[in-house]
């Protein structure tokens, strides 16, 4: 899928996929020298993280294993409660495990803080973050995204595994959406 097949309901590119593809590499870069020689598992949260952990892992050189979560957080419209369900969860017994989780987006952090402690409890050897998108709201939360791809405003993003209901995860880079897809304008 790309740009022309949205006619009218693209808004903007804000990430173009060479920009995606190069900071994928440099994250890839990064993760591979500070696991070197370790056992790593990433921990995918779906759907969201599905494009980018399928494109860190082959850029990686470390060899690692991938296991996925899939979680809803509860609250009203788009944001969320920090009130978590795992509605899938990991089939790995990551007790000391190198784990590093993948993640689409950090907006408020509520989802990924309430996951950490998860993850945490269950006694792995390391727990790190690497999110490709993180958004102004995040520096309140008090978590540490050890890997970071973009800092993006304040606006619903979609693309590159992100959706607007279930839709457009398949574009190879990440845009706004024009105000009519959401209704906005009567149209
Ligand atoms: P919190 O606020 O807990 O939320 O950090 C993180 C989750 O909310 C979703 N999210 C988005 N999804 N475009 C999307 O498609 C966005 O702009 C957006 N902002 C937040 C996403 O599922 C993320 O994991
Ligand atoms: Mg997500």
């Amino acid at each position: 899928m790309d740009e022309k097949d949205l006619g009218d309901d693209l808004a903007k590119v804000l990430i173009p996929e060479a920009d995606l593809q190069a900071k994928v590499r440099e994250l890839a870069g990064q993760i591979d020298a500070d696991y070197a020689g370790r056992d790593l598992l990433l921990v995918g949260v779906l759907k969201g993280a599905v494009m980018i952990m399928a494109d860190l892992a082959r850029e990686l050189h470390t060899p690692a294993s991938m296991d996925w979560m899939a979680v809803s957080s509860y609250g009203s419209g788009t944001k969320s409660s920090g009130v978590v369900r795992i509605l899938k969860d990991l089939d790995t017994d990551i007790l000391d495990r190198d784990v590093l989780i993948v993640e689409d987006i950090v907006d408020s952090g509520l989802t990924l803080s309430w996951l950490v402690s998860n993850l945490r409890s269950r006694g792995p050897a390391s727990l790190e973050i690497c999110a490709l998108l993180r958004k102004p709201e995040a520096v309140q939360a008090d978590l540490d995204v050890k890997y970071i791809g973009f800092d993006i405003p304040n606006e619903f993003v979609i693309g590159y595994g992100l959706d607007y209901a279930e839709r457009y995860r398949n574009l190879p880079f990440v845009g706004t959406l024009a105000p009519h897809v959401y209704g906005g304008d009567g149209a």
